[in-house]
């Protein structure tokens, strides 16, 4: 048992997909989130910095006190998920991309047709592919990415014409010339707008990762016997710029649930 809040990070407001799911899974535990609006979208920029942006939120929630971090996050997780684990060994690091790659492994046949869309740095790294195919040679996975996605679901365009438009330039020759029959949304923002993808392309089985790594968290915590008995104070979302977007959906998230929600601005100094 133990009863220390379970810390949860993106570099913004996409990482609050996966929160409703840990709330309803988890109703125990506490959770700490902290989104880094201020220096929204990761996945355009180097490696390095996204590491180092990384190496300061995760040292934060660790001086919170937190028994976990779940990295809620596709391209934080692509290439800073072992950095760390190294950091910190004695806390666990839940990684968003195994719980989805393992879903894809587990839910489809050699006759699917697997598109994976997400940020630059997610698909230059390749991940969703290699965990696919070291399980199953025999899926046939396409890769995409999306870059101009993330920027305009921070802006609040979720349900918009020029959104509609971006999906299009992006996924319609994608779908059509690889005959995409299933796609993973391996971004956390994208599920902001997955109702929009399911109506334009309605045949295509959508698989979301911000639902599938409430099943890594779950099944770590009961491993390590690190459940929360009951739920000790509220839950708390930090962000490092408090864009009115961030709010707006913390206020969705929280009509939705009986989660208690503080709002905090976190300064981190620009390295
Ligand atoms: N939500 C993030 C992801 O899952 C990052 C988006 C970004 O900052 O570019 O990849």
């Amino acid at each position: 048992m133990d009863n220390r809040p379970i810390g949860v990070f993106d570099s913004g407001l996409g990482g609050l997909t996966s929160v409703p799911y840990l709330i309803e899974r988890l109703p125990q535990e506490r959770l700490i989130y902290f989104g880094d609006t201020a220096r929204t979208p990761y996945g355009s920029k180097a490696v390095k910095t996204v590491m180092n942006f990384s190496d300061q939120i995760a040292d934060f929630l660790v001086e919170s006190g937190v028994k976990m971090i779940v990295i809620a996050c596709n391209t934080v997780s692509s290439t800073c998920a072992a950095h760390l684990a190294e950091r910190y060994p004695d806390i666990p690091i839940v990684g968003i991309i195994q719980p989805a790659a393992d879903k894809v492994v587990s839910s489809c046949s050699s006759l699917n047709r697997v598109g994976i869309i997400g940020t630059k740095v997610t698909i230059q790294s390749g991940i969703y592919a290699e965990m696919i195919r070291s399980k199953r040679s025999d899926i046939d996975v396409f890769e995409m990415a999306c870059p101009a996605f993330v920027p305009l679901i921070e802006e609040g365009f979720r349900d918009s014409d020029i959104m509609e438009l971006t999906i299009r330039y992006y996924l319609d020759d994608f779908i059509l010339e690889n005959r995409i029959d299933t796609m993973v949304l391996a971004c956390t923002h994208y599920p902001l707008i997955g109702s929009m993808i399911r109506r334009m392309y309605p045949d295509i089985r959508i698989i979301n990762p911000s639902e599938e790594i409430v099943t890594s968290v779950e099944s770590i915590l009961k491993e390590k016997d690190m459940f929360a008995d009951s739920h000790t104070g509220d839950n708390v979302f930090y962000a490092s710029d408090l864009s009115e977007n961030f709010v707006a959906m913390i206020d969705e998230i929280s009509r939705n649930t009986t989660a208690k929600i503080e709002f905090k601005n976190l300064e981190i100094d620009k390295k």
